[in-house]
């Protein structure tokens, strides 16, 4: 190897010289030299995003990024084109738009297990979102049966049940206010009485108003070394939502579950995810038992053109 380094490898026998790969590479480590391309010495390799645009875009499959597992590539559930789709140039748009027009929260579910394959495969796809300086710093966290969900459930309703005995505290409420602390006047002005409610039906009716009964949920959560946390969970979870509809499934995300478990680290903990993880999304997931005739619209957002 002409070029080796932690993070690329450049084969010289099959690079051609033609700087495709110098143009597209975002940090600028990679270079032309007696017409072969090569990365910037180790030291400077650190700069490397091992993002793999290189690896990506070279006519002659001369690059390799060690850190990239294939096997990411490979799906239980369907099968998978491994060409790159050029803008505009394959899948229709209308197709996608009615995909992404046609997800919806689902809040009612079949009790069908979903299988461990297709979970895998949709956190497969979740990997390919962006992620702040491609630092990939996620974790997937998978309860893939109902009795694992109701626990998780049960850990949230206690905190829920503790934090609104709290909330109920007129005088706590108002001195924490007093001295800046205003997120329990917030909770209690925002959220104490749905909470409530929700909580008397899930005792009354033996409804699980938490996960909607949702027989699996992924909670997506960011290991140390992630740049931009919370931003690339989301993104990891937009992918997961629009996957899972192609897949038959419906999805939500549980807000209350990711609120309770930034404030009780106890309920990660039971969970056995590390305290160096953080949970940013929870996503529950199932076969639908509830149907659409037809896509709905959104409020007008604002847009500016300047
Ligand atoms: C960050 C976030 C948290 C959410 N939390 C919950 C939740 O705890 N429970 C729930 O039923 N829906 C939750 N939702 C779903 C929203 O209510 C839903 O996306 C919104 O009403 C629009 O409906 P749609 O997703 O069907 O288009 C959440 C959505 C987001 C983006």
């Amino acid at each position: 190897m002409h070029s080796t380094s932690p993070s690329v490898n450049i084969d010289p026998a099959s690079c051609v010289g033609c700087g495709t790969c110098t143009r597209i590479c975002p940090s600028d480590i990679l270079s032309l030299e007696n017409n072969t391309a090569r990365a910037a010495p180790d030291t400077d390799t650190a700069r490397c995003l091992q993002c793999g645009h290189c690896m990506a875009a070279c006519p002659k499959n001369a690059i390799t990024i060690p850190a990239q597992n294939p096997d990411l590539l490979d799906f239980a559930t369907f099968t998978m084109n491994h060409a790159w789709l050029p803008p505009g140039k394959a899948l229709p748009t209308q197709y996608l738009a009615r995909l992404i027009c046609s997800r919806r929260s689902c809040r009612h579910y079949r009790q069908t297990p979903v299988e461990k394959q297709k979970l895998t495969d949709l956190i497969k796809l979740a990997v390919f979102a962006p992620s702040g300086t491609n630092s990939q710093a996620w974790s997937f966290t998978c309860l893939s049966s109902r009795p694992e969900v109701l626990a998780l459930g049960q850990s949230i309703k206690d905190f829920f049940e503790r934090l609104n005995k709290k909330a109920e505290n007129f005088l706590l409420r108002k001195s924490l206010a007093l001295i800046g602390a205003k997120t329990l006047d917030h909770y209690y002005t925002n959220y104490y009485e749905s909470v409530k409610t929700a909580m008397e039906q899930m005792e009354k009716e033996n409804r699980d108003r938490l996960f909607h009964e949702a027989p699996a949920v992924i909670l997506i959560g960011s290991s140390p070394g992630a740049t931009c946390p919370k931003e690339d969970a989301l993104l990891a979870a937009g992918n997961i939502l629009l996957a899972a509809h192609t897949m038959g499934l419906g999805t939500c995300l549980i807000g209350y579950a990711v609120a309770a478990m930034s404030e009780d680290s106890s309920i990660q903990k039971q969970l056995g995810i590390p305290e160096s993880e953080t949970i940013h999304a929870a996503v529950a997931l199932g076969y639908p038992d509830e149907t659409y005739q037809r896509i709905t619209g959104r409020k007008q957002p604002t847009i500016r053109f300047q």
